[in-house]
């Protein structure tokens, strides 16, 4: 449970990096930092439903990382394929609603079945919606929304005047999901490395060095007390100081 004096954020997004960093220091592979990355997302799953989060969103795989060795992304296809497989059970007994965005095209066709399986197992839980992004990047979503737009004028199905923030967020991979309150970043690095561009318009974030396979409650309810210190304006002055 959250302390009673903290608000804590609806929705917390978190960009998981770092595991590299872990092993290297270790002097292991970087596939042994993505292992203990994964044992992190158990543990930061399990935390977010114990202090009352409602959405949870994880950067697993951006559509930069196709660019990594192809050991390396072979290794991170298994680990996700390990985590599906084992996760699934345990997460739909915990309520958990599992969904994916990002381009699953890309990802191989087992692994796209046990996604669809997943989201199906899961479509009517209603504790915490777990969203893990996956071959995501915010602007191929944001270019993929155009082209939705664009196909439905063109058919005549949608008038440009009709053209609003509401209707272009309704053609994202996020439609279903209320923006990001607070997005942290661990590991040290400052930058957004293209995720959710569109969603963090008014985003918090928080930036921790904790390297990612080292993520878990106390980091989480660290983050949080630092959202609950935070004025939120929306461009708009104070109550305060009216
Ligand atoms: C995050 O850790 C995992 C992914 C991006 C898939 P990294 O693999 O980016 O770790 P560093 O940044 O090299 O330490
Ligand atoms: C961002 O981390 C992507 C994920 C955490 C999945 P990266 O490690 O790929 O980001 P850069 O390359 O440092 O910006
Ligand atoms: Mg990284």
């Amino acid at each position: 449970m959250a302390p009673a004096d903290v608000h804590v954020p609806r929705h917390v997004a978190i960009i998981m990096d770092g595991n590299g960093r872990w092993a290297r220091a270790r002097g292991l592979p970087r596939a042994a930092g993505h292992r203990q990355g994964a044992e992190a997302v158990r543990r930061t799953v399990r935390a977010a439903g114990d202090l009352g989060i409602r959405y949870l969103t994880l950067f697993g795989f951006s559509s930069e990382n196709w660019k990594r060795p192809e050991t390396e992304v072979a290794d991170l296809m298994g680990l996700l394929r390990h985590y599906l497989r084992a996760e699934i059970a345990e997460l739909h007994a915990n309520h958990v609603r599992l969904r994916v965005i990002g381009d699953r095209d890309r990802l191989a066709r087992d692994i796209r079945v046990l996604i669809e399986n997943a989201e199906a197992t899961t479509r009517e839980n209603d504790a915490l919606n777990l969203t893990v992004a996956l071959s995501y990047g915010g602007r191929q979503e944001i270019v993929a929304a155009v082209r939705r737009i664009a196909d439905e004028v063109r058919a005549g199905r949608l008038a440009p005047e009709a053209i609003d923030e509401a209707a272009f967020a309704r053609r994202l991979d996020t439609h279903d999901l209320p923006d990001p309150d607070l997005l942290v970043r661990t590991s040290g690095e400052q930058r957004i490395s293209n995720f959710m561009l569109w969603q963090c318009a008014y985003t918090e974030f928080h930036f921790t060095p904790t390297l990612w396979p080292d993520f878990g409650e106390a980091h989480l309810g660290e983050a949080i007390r630092d959202f609950g210190s935070r004025d939120r304006r929306f461009g708009a002055v104070a109550p305060q100081a009216r």
